[in-house]
């Protein structure tokens, strides 16, 4: 077993080398060296890319929330020190390996990569890569496939949301909540009301498509639902928020309400009460999105091809509240962590 194993090793590291051209060049990257410390920024080497591998040119590199988890070692993943955090990118295909079929060099493409987006160069598996179509400009296409990827599976695999319901979107100014406005109201056809922490982040959900919003620092969350739809109550929660937002959320529910458990950024992860769910028939349901793309590689490749087309079409519109350089990477963490931020925040390698 043991001898089987070495020797697809050394297959694979001779095959590797091959494939390896200009061996001297070197690239940026954002680096955590130790957890819960300011990233660093490094020059790496270029390593030769494996037959299924892809170089990428990376344009604009998501920052997410989880980022900021993983490099506080408080993600579900834990990557080896050091490591270069980035979970999505935009750019183009500088270089393919030999099985490589579904790019080819200088296509503008996205990519899913779970970490090593934050560099100038990115070497990814063909399979974490999809094509951006004509008229989707990079730096939008940066923001699909973690916001909008979310969006559409909470949204419509999970909570099964139907034209004409009523969507409560917890941090709603948010990258996700952004996404899960955009998909509900120009994908879905349902009415969102969108509950943020100020009135500015309330404003700016009301513009990108939420037809009525509550700042749920100013009181009770349910209360204020409940004087817009009455006690009937909305159909479906997206929450990103956990903690006491999530309960007084859930119990805005409706009659066969759907909750979708997405996130917990404010920190405090909230018991289900199983005599709420009984009394209203509600399910709650909860998604992590990356894992999708090892359990269930077709429906995540699906929604992907979907959203890039939604782009394309204009059906929707990718917002982008700040963009920060590499080389600013650790103040565009602080942007988010202190609640500063709107919509998507991105780097911008270039
Ligand atoms: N399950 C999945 O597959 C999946 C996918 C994407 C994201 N997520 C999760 O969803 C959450 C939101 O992600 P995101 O990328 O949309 O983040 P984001 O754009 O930074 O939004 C987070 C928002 O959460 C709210 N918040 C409430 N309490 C907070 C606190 N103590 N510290 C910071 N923010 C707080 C803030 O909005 P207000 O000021 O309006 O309250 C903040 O703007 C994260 O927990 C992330 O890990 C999960």
């Amino acid at each position: 077993m043991a001898v089987v194993a070495w020797g697809r090793f050394f297959a694979r590291a001779w095959l590797c080398r091959r494939a390896w051209q200009g061996c001297s060049r070197q690239y940026r990257a954002a680096f955590c060296a130790e957890l819960k410390q300011p990233l660093a920024i490094e020059k790496v080497d270029h390593r030769p890319v494996c037959p299924h591998e892809v170089r990428v040119n990376v344009h604009f590199c998501g920052v997410n929330f989880a980022d900021i988890l993983v490099c506080r070692g408080q993600y579900q993943e834990e990557p080896h020190l050091p490591f270069t955090p980035g979970m999505e990118f935009s750019g183009i295909v500088l270089e393919t390996g030999t099985d490589v079929s579904t790019v080819k060099e200088g296509d503008r493409v996205i990519g899913v990569c779970g970490f090593n987006g934050m560099a100038e160069e990115c070497i990814t598996d063909q399979k974490s890569l999809w094509k951006i179509p004509e008229g989707v400009a990079l730096r939008e296409a940066a923001v699909l496939p973690i916001s909008y990827g979310t969006a559409v599976l909470a949204l419509e695999h999970r909570a099964r949301t139907q034209p004409g319901e009523t969507v409560l979107v917890t941090a709603a100014a948010g990258a996700t909540g952004l996404a899960m406005i955009d998909v509900a109201t120009n994908v879905l056809q349902a009415k969102v009301i969108a509950a943020a922490g100020n009135e500015q982040k309330c404003k700016l959900a009301m513009q990108r498509g939420a037809q009525s919003s509550v700042n749920y620092s100013q009181g009770s969350l349910k209360e204020a639902v409940r004087k817009l739809v009455g006690s009937g109550g909305v159909n479906v929660v997206i929450d990103t928020v956990g903690g006491d937002v999530f309960l007084e959320a859930l119990r805005s529910l409706a009659w066969e309400g759907r909750i979708v458990v997405v996130g917990f950024a404010g920190g405090t992860i909230a018991s289900v009460p199983a005599n709420v769910l009984l009394l209203k028939s509600i399910s709650a349901t909860g998604m992590s999105w990356g894992q999708y793309k090892n359990k269930n590689f077709s429906l995540f490749s699906s929604i992907l091809s979907s959203v890039l087309r939604y782009c394309q079409q204009g059906r929707i519109q990718p917002y982008i509240g700040a963009e920060f350089k590499l080389e600013e990477v650790n103040d565009a963490f602080l942007h988010v962590t202190r609640r500063k931020s709107t919509g998507k925040v991105l780097l911008s390698l270039k």
